[in-house]
């Protein structure tokens, strides 16, 4: 008998500000219900000039180490598409801010939306290799699109942190997955660039066209049907999008895609995403939390996940909550990581987004204005200098 492999626990960070997208609506002239009803959002994470993806991730994962110690961690797959540097992993960062032991492999991941499953899958056959091992998995991003673009309004920031573990104590990662790559130019950021260039209807396109072929190549490989599944979490780039993508599906299978129907598959996925926004990687695993924290006992029943990174790579794979999760989550702490966001104009978040770190190797101490655990706290000889609240 194989082992069970999967997530043993889940943590959720996001950054210190939240914009209404009413803020952005007056501002561009349009009818607020664009963004509310048209994309499903309501509001989005800005970050403070003294975080970044290192500070959101190390923020998630602390909490998994203050739970679980650090025993048998010797990898940590950092998926991002938003990374610091070309080089070097945000892994390393993440590894020394919470104490994890010299004995780590640390390593970046990147495939667009992508890498975050990406990285809980090698996570699982490094465990299934060694099942003392642990490995802690990170998907932390922060999307921005150009100033005044129709992305802009599904901006957001976020990060999950996952211990993969045998015997996992929230949802058991299932064998059969369904794959999908093609080369497409939906969404792309050449590295000359701080914000992506993305062509939003192809890529909607392209998204709907992966769940078509990712849930084919699941179905050929033996997988379940749509009806045996509890729930559906989607990469979520805007919650109207998990919309689609279901109506896609079921109609493939000949299933009428009513509101109802929609509303019960999908609807508790959407909670935290609704109001973080976009978060890249880290936007399927913020809906699979908020379909743990907003669900009656799940336990035993398959939920589906698709991930999609643009580009493209998409991924159809499932997971199945085990007998007692529910003692495991964190749903407080959770809701007050979003609800606890100090709400901004969007004339504030336009003096956020002219702020820039130094680009010329000038150094740069930084003032304290997020309260996490970890904050950007320099920026010396073009190098980022990261500090813990208590060395503020
Ligand atoms: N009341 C209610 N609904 C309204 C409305 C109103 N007053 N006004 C407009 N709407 C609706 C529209 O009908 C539309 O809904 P449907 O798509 O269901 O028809 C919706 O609001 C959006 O309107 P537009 O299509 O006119 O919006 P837009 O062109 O300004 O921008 C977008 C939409 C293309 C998604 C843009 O936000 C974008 O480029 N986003 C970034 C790319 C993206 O998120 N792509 C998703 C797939 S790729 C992916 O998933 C990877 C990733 O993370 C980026």
């Amino acid at each position: 008998m194989t082992v069970p492999i999967g997530i043993h626990d889940i943590a959720l960070a996001t950054g210190h500000y939240a914009m209404d997208l009413a803020e952005l609506a007056r501002h561009n002239g349009v009818d607020v219900n664009k963004y509310y009803i048209g994309l499903g959002q309501t509001s989005q994470t800005v970050t403070a000039t003294d975080e970044d993806i290192v500070t959101m991730a190390a923020t998630a994962a602390r909490q998994i180490v203050a739970r679980h110690g650090v025993d048998g961690i010797r990898t940590v797959l950092f998926a991002t598409e938003t990374g610091i540097d070309q080089s070097k992993s945000a892994a390393v960062y993440v590894q020394d801010l919470i104490g994890l032991p010299a004995a780590t492999r640390s390593v970046e991941l990147k495939q667009a939306c992508y890498g975050g499953a990406s990285a809980l899958q090698l996570a699982a056959g490094i465990v299934a290799r060694d099942p003392e091992q642990r490995v802690l998995v990170i998907a932390s991003d922060i999307a921005t699109y150009d100033l005044d673009s129709g992305g802009e309004a599904t901006q957001g920031a976020a990060a999950v942190a996952m211990l993969v573990s045998a015997d996992p104590e929230i949802a058991v990662l299932d064998e059969t997955v369904g794959l999908y790559t093609a080369n497409v130019q939906d969404f792309w950021r050449p590295n000359y660039r701080s914000t992506p260039l993305v062509d939003g209807k192809l890529s909607i396109g392209a998204y709907l066209e992966a769940v078509e072929q990712a849930w084919k190549d699941y179905e050929a490989r033996g997988g379940s049907g749509v009806g045996d599944f509890a729930g559906f979490c989607y990469h979520q780039p805007f919650t109207k999008m998990a919309h689609k993508a279901h109506t896609r599906l079921l109609e493939l299978k000949g299933i009428e895609a009513t509101a109802a129907r929609l509303h019960a598959d999908l609807a508790p996925t959407t909670i935290y995403n609704r109001a973080i926004g976009n978060s890249y990687t880290a936007s399927l695993f913020v809906g699979f939390v908020s379909l743990l924290d907003h669900s009656d006992d799940l336990a035993g029943r398959s939920v589906a996940m698709f991930s999609y990174g643009s580009g493209c790579v998409a991924e159809l794979f499932s997971v199945t909550p085990v007998s007692g999760y529910r003692e495991h989550l964190r749903t407080a702490g959770n809701r007050a990581s979003i609800a606890d966001r100090e709400p901004i104009s969007y004339e504030r978040y336009r003096a956020l987004r002219d702020f820039a770190l130094p680009q010329d190797g000038t150094d740069l101490a930084l003032a304290v204005a997020s309260r996490g655990p970890f904050r950007l706290s320099s920026v010396s000889g073009h190098s980022r200098i990261y500090g813990a609240a208590h060395t503020r």
